[in-house]
């Protein structure tokens, strides 16, 4: 069985925004569909996402945000090279990964090829007659990763109710999936209730989140641990924290700036607030709380901080195998979130994720603040292993895609859920 035609468009994501879309024809006549996520808060070192502004492909309407460049590779440049070939992820990755020839897919976009990588993969599984998630774990019992949820969002996805990205809640002491998402839906709710509190009506934000303002990091923490305690669970024991402080956003040579508190940092005075943070709250998790490239104030704290924390690097690693092997030896955090997006192909992912497991990173699969109702997302974090996912709020289908999707593989495949705390 063979890629009969492959074709490249512009479809919407969930900000309303041009993203890529490929559908791909085997020779046996089945079609399948990939869409690609796009961020907001985005890191310096990912892969290069390729948007027409300032070119003569760029739509008016969509103020240099259209995709059609990125589609025109596809159609022109890549399509005929795979057209006869068999859908095999590995061997198309290297083809796409020849055709491009940058480090950071700056000559066909990141876009544009993870499109296909993903539409390969896809193809791939279904000619084999599996499912993505059994597709790359053919044997034993899958691996359903522990939901990373938020509740509040501010920064780039909540026009900067807070400073800092996401509050969100891990159900550490679930036994099920099934289980923690009930469990996360009332803590949600009960967050909305209290939320209309505050006076206005509160902005729902990129991710589904609670754009709610609060006086002060430690304020979001205690108003997410009242709803967990009000709607009877124990924290701690049952759900806890995680902070997504995304502080590449408010730093600027040298100094950590946090106006909606008022207040300014250098490097080694932010490692004592982060320190102060995690021991005041109850924090299982806390990711990019340093900027992208101070990797002195990341190792500074990984030293110092419980080992029992999760100290989590998305800006700083941007999935990119390199700053993957300079985190794991100069001992700067101890788990990655792994983008497919900031990488570009699925099986180079795939190779990032395989490298953090060994050198013991947990590793915390993520959607973007643009997303697609596409679920690959799911299959992808259960197939490989991924200890946790990150995927938003429970709110919006771009978001409920991916949970829905898991309650699926929870039901229909033999799993077990993963307990990483
Ligand atoms: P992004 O945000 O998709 O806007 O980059 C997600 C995150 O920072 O985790
Ligand atoms: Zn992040």
């Amino acid at each position: 069985m063979s890629i009969k035609s492959l074709v490249g468009y512009q479809v919407l994501d969930s900000r309303g925004r041009p993203t890529v879309a490929v559908s791909l024809t085997l020779s046996d006549g089945s079609s399948h569909t990939a869409r690609v996520p796009s961020g907001a808060s985005t890191g310096a070192h990912e892969a290069k996402e390729l948007r027409d502004a300032g070119t003569a492909y760029a739509d008016k309407f969509y103020e240099g945000k259209s995709v059609n460049l990125a589609c025109e590779n596809i159609n022109k440049i890549i399509a005929p090279e795979l057209i006869g070939l068999a859908p095999d992820p590995w061997a198309i990755d290297v083809i796409l990964n020849g055709l491009d020839g940058t480090p950071n897919f700056s000559k066909l976009g990141a876009n544009s090829l993870l499109a296909i990588s993903l539409a390969v993969s896809k193809a791939a599984a279904a000619k084999a007659g599996k499912s993505l998630a059994r597709y790359f774990q053919p044997e034993g019992k899958l691996l359903i990763p522990m939901p990373m949820v938020n509740i509040l969002s501010g920064g780039a996805h909540a026009n900067r109710t807070m400073d800092i990205q996401d509050v969100l809640v891990l159900p550490n002491g679930a036994s099920s999936f099934t289980e923690s998402l009930s469990w996360i839906v009332a803590i949600r709710e009960c967050a909305a209730k209290n939320g209309a509190k505050f006076g206005t009506t509160h902005l729902i934000a990129d991710e589904g989140g609670l754009g709610l303002p609060f006086a002060s990091i430690d304020a979001a923490c205690e108003f997410v641990t009242s709803c967990i305690e009000e709607v009877g669970l124990k924290v701690g024991t049952q759900v806890s924290l995680a902070l997504d402080i995304a502080s590449t956003q408010f730093f600027d040579s040298g100094t950590y700036s946090l106006p909606t508190i008022n207040q300014e940092f250098t490097s080694s005075q932010f490692v004592k607030f982060i320190t102060k943070l995690v021991a005041d709250q109850p924090i299982l998790s806390i990711e990019d709380p340093f900027a992208e490239d101070d990797w002195a104030a990341w190792a500074e704290f990984t030293d110092s901080a419980p080992a029992s924390l999760q100290i989590l690097g998305d800006d700083l690693f941007t999935t990119n195998i390199e700053r993957l092997r300079r985190g794991i030896g100069d001992k700067c955090a101890n788990a990655i979130l792994i983008k497919v997006n900031q990488n570009g192909l699925v099986t180079h992912t795939r190779d990032v994720l395989a490298t953090a497991q060994s050198a013991n990173f947990k590793t915390v699969v993520s959607a973007r603040s643009g997303e697609t109702e596409d679920s690959w997302l799911a299959d992808l974090a259960t197939g490989w292993r991924a200890s946790q996912i990150k995927v938003g709020s429970t709110h919006g289908a771009d978001r409920t895609a991916k949970w829905n999707r898991l309650l699926e593989l929870e039901v229909t495949e033999a799993t077990e859920f993963a307990r990483p705390f």
